[in-house]
């Protein structure tokens, strides 16, 4: 469904990917995992053209319908039939929920994908995030930080996709709901959804995935599936004196064998920061996420 050869991509001068590959077969579940600034959102950016990558190729679709997107802007790649949760939860601050999950059934409004029944699947996506039904008509900016999450997650969703990509997903959710939302996201999957994943919490992203990718620095450190990484090394949850927990994945390197040892701290750790509407084209506003983090 999405196959990505030796891509290089970064910001300006700042190099952040020197050359992976990664493919997600039609119908799997994919989950990138790494150290934070290893490099997944960036590839998330790529592969949905908030940036453009220096070098590669990425391809999305199957056989006759196979299409390189790499050179695409953002909303040609979504009418293919790709959607985008991006991290921090770019909602519309100032469009109302329903307003929000309507903008996410563009992509079928245009005569490149089947239309559906957009009304059905609004009511379905209300109806799996009880919170947001009780709030359709609020303000979007003026939700929690984890009802943004779901609302970003069920905007995604409304385009009716064929390849989810969901950077942070347990971001700002408790437990149960993460639970609810991986459970809906595997009946999807089971109907032929291909999802690409990065999740935090590791033993959750093992759970749920055939195959994972470690990048480490911008290069894929391993891929295989998650069995064979926690027969490598073991994958070790401890708890911090914050309370929160990390992981640390020992992964055997692709390049020389070495084994490498990845940690995982929950984002959560850092706050998602404001929300912040990407501009008219959906490439984002240079610099921005800086001043997020600042
Ligand atoms: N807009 C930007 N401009 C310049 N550098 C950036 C920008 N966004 C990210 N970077 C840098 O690119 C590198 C990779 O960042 P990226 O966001 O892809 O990491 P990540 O693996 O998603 O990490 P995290 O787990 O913290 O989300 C980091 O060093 C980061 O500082
Ligand atoms: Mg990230």
């Amino acid at each position: 469904m999405l196959s990505i050869r030796n891509l290089h991509a970064g910001y300006g001068k700042v190099k952040v990917l020197h050359g992976i590959s990664i493919d997600v077969p039609k119908a799997s579940v994919v989950t990138l995992i790494g150290s934070n600034g290893a490099g997944k959102t960036t590839t998330m950016r790529a592969i949905s053209g908030m940036i453009r990558p220096s070098a590669g190729e990425i391809t999305m679709g199957i056989g006759a319908n196979a299409k390189r997107i790499d050179a695409l802007e953002s909303h040609r790649i979504a009418r293919l039939g790709l959607a985008h949760s991006p991290e921090g939860r770019r909602v519309f601050a100032t469009m109302s929920v329903t307003d929000n999950l309507l903008l996410g059934a563009f992509p079928r409004l245009t005569s490149a994908r089947p239309r559906g029944d957009v009304k059905a699947d609004l009511e379905r996506a209300i109806e799996m995030f009880p919170r947001l039904k009780e709030r359709r008509h609020q303000l979007a900016g003026t939700l929690s930080g984890g009802e943004q999450q779901m609302l970003a997650i069920a905007r995604a969703l409304m385009s009716d996709p064929q390849l989810l990509l969901i950077d942070e997903l347990s971001l700002g959710l408790s437990p149960l709901v993460v639970d609810e939302i991986l459970a809906r996201l595997v009946e999807l999957n089971r109907a032929g959804l291909s999802i690409l994943l990065i999740e935090q919490f590791v033993h959750r992203a093992l759970d749920v995935a055939d195959r994972i990718y470690v990048l480490k620095k911008g290069r894929v450190a391993y891929s295989g599936t998650p069995a064979a990484a926690v027969r490598i090394g073991a994958v070790e949850e401890a708890e911090q004196a914050s309370g929160r927990r990390r992981t640390e994945l020992l992964v055997r390197e692709e390049r020389d064998g070495g084994l490498a040892r990845v940690v995982v701290a929950p984002r959560a750790a850092r706050g998602g920061g404001p929300a912040v509407p990407l501009c008219a084209s959906g490439r984002q506003q240079r610099g921005d996420r800086r001043t997020q983090r600042a």
